[in-house]
């Protein structure tokens, strides 16, 4: 466990270059195991979900190198189809092995997923996509249990569910025959899985669409992928120079990905610009509150960025509404933000939110990994210091945050655990 110390006041100015993205990282490091040769990847961000995600890889037998951003997975000794219970309840993207590990072996045994509580995160859909593509699934003791030799199929998603897009996208690539994935997600992830799978020889083209298709073949190559950049990150300290009236530009990142965003910090009065990657975000004066904003699958507002949004509007000017559509327990972070003086009510999913002038600093709880980023974003602004528990949550999605705000001139103090050692970044 570790907590946090944010110091408050501060004023983030300065340039930061985007990292690698999480989302984009965990399907494409489950696709290394259809590949029996080694694959290089760089930009993987280096953060806890990845280390989860490459040492379930290990427990199956991979070979991972790591140096940096930069690594190997070679999947050629790969020789076990059982998934460990532990390693892969804490992470919800083990799921994506399901449709890999069965691709690659004709069988694979799982424990349900774990993740970040922000509802109740069925995984009917995966399952369902997995059975038209004439796979054998048994439930039972927590586990799943698959079989068969896969074959391809027409799938129709009730819902165009990202993960469930791509587990059947990986399941879909040895298959025998041709896989239509209809009502497909349209994530920016989605495409770049689309290219590492291309890349390694595999046949998939739609991504970015509502239809998705491919047609399978034996085997694919070895090769070297570079991951996008992090759009939800790139974001989230967007979201802090407009929070705390300063001035950030972040660098190598696809403005395009997060227009969405761009347009609702636009609408609260900062100023945006960007160019073909990069954007800089600058806010003087206080920030106006939005009357309505709802999160929506791409290429709506993301869930993902929606508490982020939620700390802007907690202390812009005026009364705003945010409703979450995606998932239906992701407010968390509004009772903590109430323990810093924000006013806020929730009526199922939807947040009304009156804006006060300050927050002020608390001793606060991060539920999950993007609530646990917007209490950051609050605290940098508020008045005096914010101790941030269970912050270690932010570190599965978030390369080193204390250093980046510390670049931005915030400061956060890590204590590892209640007696353990502090460290400080400015
Ligand atoms: C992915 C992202 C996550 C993001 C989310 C929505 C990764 C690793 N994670 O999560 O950061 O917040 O997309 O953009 O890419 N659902 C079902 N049945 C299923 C699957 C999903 O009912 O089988 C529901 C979920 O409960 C949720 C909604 O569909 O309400 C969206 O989930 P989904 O798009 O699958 O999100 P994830 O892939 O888990």
């Amino acid at each position: 466990m570790s907590n946090w110390l944010v110091h408050g006041n501060a004023v983030l100015s300065g340039t930061v270059s985007a990292q690698g993205s999480k989302n984009a990282a965990l399907p494409v490091l489950a696709a290394a195991l259809l590949v029996e040769e080694p694959v290089t990847l760089l930009n993987c961000p280096v953060i806890r979900d990845t280390e989860n995600m490459l040492r379930i890889l290990e427990s199956l037998g991979c070979t991972v190198t790591r140096e940096g951003n930069a690594l190997i997975v070679d999947s050629r000794t790969a020789d076990r189809f059982v998934l460990p219970t532990v390693l892969s309840g804490e992470l919800r993207s083990s799921i994506f092995l399901l449709g890999s590990v069965l691709s690659r072996f004709g069988e694979a045994d799982a424990p349900y997923p774990g993740g970040c509580e922000i509802g109740n995160r069925p995984i009917d859909l995966h399952l369902e996509g997995l059975r038209c593509l004439h796979a054998e699934i048994e439930e039972h003791g927590g586990r799943i249990r698959c079989k068969g030799a896969l074959s391809g199929a027409v799938v129709d998603l009730d819902y165009p569910s990202v993960g469930a897009t791509e587990n059947i996208m990986l399941a879909a690539c040895r298959a025998k025959g041709q896989t239509t994935i209809r009502n497909a997600a349209c994530e920016p992830e989605i495409v770049d899985l689309q290219n590492f799978l291309c890349a390694c020889g595999f046949r998939v083209r739609g991504a970015g669409t509502p239809s998705i298709t491919v047609d399978g073949i034996s085997h694919g190559h070895g090769t070297t992928y570079r991951i996008m950049p992090d759009r939800i990150a790139a974001g989230t300290y967007l979201v802090g120079a407009a929070i705390t009236g300063g001035d950030v530009t972040v660098t190598g990142m696809q403005p395009g990905a997060v227009d969405t965003l761009l347009y609702k910090l636009a609408a609260c009065g900062c100023d945006v610009a960007q160019t073909a990657d990069s954007v800089r975000v600058r806010r003087t004066g206080r920030a106006r509150g939005i009357a309505f904003t709802e999160t929506r699958p791409y290429p709506g507002f993301p869930t993902d960025l929606q508490p982020q949004l939620f700390s802007l509007l907690s202390v812009s000017d005026g009364t705003s509404a945010l409703i979450e559509n995606v998932f239906e327990s992701r407010f968390r972070h509004a009772q903590e933000l109430r323990r810093m003086g924000a006013k806020n009510r929730i009526l199922d999913r939807t947040a009304i939110i009156t804006g006060v002038e300050r927050l002020h600093g608390a001793q606060v709880t991060a539920h999950d990994l993007r609530g646990g980023a917007a209490l950051v974003l609050a605290a940098l602004a508020a008045e005096g210091d914010t101790e941030i528990l269970r912050a270690e949550r932010i570190e599965r999605g978030y390369e080193r945050m204390d250093s980046v705000i510390g670049r931005l001139g915030g400061s956060i103090a890590r204590k590892e655990n209640s007696i353990g050692k502090e460290e400080k970044t400015r």
